[in-house]
């Protein structure tokens, strides 16, 4: 059973308002390109959404599609990515890229993405919700501690993980959030990133101030705990 969450409505009008732009967020009625949308989640999960700017588009202007990246030679993807991180992650990248191109395409689901070399559950889910507008809830960071803190979930982490995951993807139960899959996952990453950030939440600007469980407990800058590291 799964109590309330609050309307997903005031989160999506707020993102209208107040949405980061971001080079690999599509304007409306551009298209969504699962290369692009792909390729800045794998940088994303190695570093900040500043530092990644400038590198995605030099990466982007080197290799502008997925089959450019499968055709290149390992050299020029290490080349490219030097700095970004475990080159095991390149390597990944690079193996994923002709995998894709070897079966035509990006799957357009969770499951078909999830056996693509190097994407694991976060990354089938957020390009599944922000290239395709599936009805999924990638759950990062951001995501764990937005969803801690709406439903005052104490349970510190990483245990808690499974139930912020699940209370997470209820979100999707709500039409408004059904109708806006890409739209509603980058709203809860930018609510994350910006206004229920980690230490210090700006709660007095929160579209979602008067649902939060643990604002009105006064225990919002206190969420999510964390077990201590063994
Ligand atoms: N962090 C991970 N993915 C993101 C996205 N698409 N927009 C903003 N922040 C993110």
């Amino acid at each position: 059973m799964t109590s309330a969450l609050p309307s997903a409505e005031p989160l999506l009008a707020w993102y209208d308002r107040h949405r980061r732009i971001l080079p690999w967020r599509a304007g409306p009625g551009e298209t969504r390109d699962p290369y692009r949308i792909w390729l800045s989640e794998v940088m994303l999960q190695q570093t900040t959404v500043v530092t990644v700017g400038p590198r995605y588009a030099r990466f982007l202007a080197r290799f502008p599609t997925v089959e450019a990246l499968a055709a290149a030679d390992w050299a020029e993807v290490a080349e490219e990515w030097a700095g970004l991180g475990y080159y095991a992650r390149a390597r990944n990248l690079h193996a994923c890229a002709k995998a894709v191109v070897a079966r035509g395409g990006f799957p357009r689901d969770v499951e078909g993405l999830l056996q693509l070399p190097g994407i694991g559950r976060y990354t089938a889910s957020a390009v599944a919700a922000i290239a395709f507008d599936l009805p999924v809830v990638p759950v990062d960071g951001n995501v764990e501690r937005v969803t801690a803190r709406l439903k005052a979930i104490e349970a510190p982490l990483p245990a808690a993980k499974p139930l912020l995951t699940e209370r997470a993807a209820a979100f999707m139960a709500d039409p408004a959030a059904r109708a806006r899959p890409g739209d509603f996952a980058q709203a809860l990453f930018d609510l994350g990133a910006t206004i229920c950030t980690p230490r210090s939440p700006s709660c007095v600007l929160c579209c979602w101030r008067a649902d939060c469980r643990a604002l009105h407990s006064g225990i919002a800058a206190e969420l999510p705990r964390k077990s201590p590291k063994a």
